[in-house]
């Protein structure tokens, strides 16, 4: 009952507020959290090779997720942000999605960012957006 819960992470207030409700979630069905951040510059990707400890949206939200007391894995993927996410679910057997509404872009007149739209189109399991 929604125990494996994937929260895609940009870093931004949104997706903290959706790793939150993760949380929250979490202490209820004694769940784990899987963090993911899909690094979209080809530069920052070679820049970080791949190595999660220079990766700042996934490091803090471990942390969060840490000093919360609930069981946390980080991946760290490169490509586009929403086929990542579902194969990730999908790989990870993951019951639950939780993304932000919105995330790091400035077109404050969207409802939704085209992440969570495309993440609610292709998710293999149930999505939870938060706003
Ligand atoms: N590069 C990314 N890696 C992981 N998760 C992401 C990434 N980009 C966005 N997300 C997730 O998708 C949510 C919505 O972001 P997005 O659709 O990109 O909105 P915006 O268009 O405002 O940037 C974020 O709150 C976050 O949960
Ligand atoms: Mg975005």
């Amino acid at each position: 009952m929604y125990q494996k819960i994937l929260v895609p992470v940009d870093g931004s207030e949104h997706s903290k507020r959706a790793l939150q409700e993760a949380i929250n979630l979490a202490k209820m069905t004694d769940g784990t959290i899987t963090l993911l951040n899909v690094q979209t510059n080809p530069s920052a990707a070679t820049a970080s090779n791949g190595r999660v400890e220079q990766n700042k949206p996934l490091n803090e939200a471990q942390k969060i997720v840490q000093d919360a007391g609930i069981a946390v894995n980080t991946v760290l993927l490169q490509g586009n942000v929403v086929d990542q996410i579902v194969k990730t679910a999908k790989d990870t057997g993951s019951e639950l999605i939780i993304v932000g509404a919105r995330g790091l872009s400035k077109f404050e007149e969207l409802l939704l960012g085209s992440v969570s739209h495309g993440v609610l189109e292709k998710a293999p399991c149930p999505v939870i957006v938060t706003r």
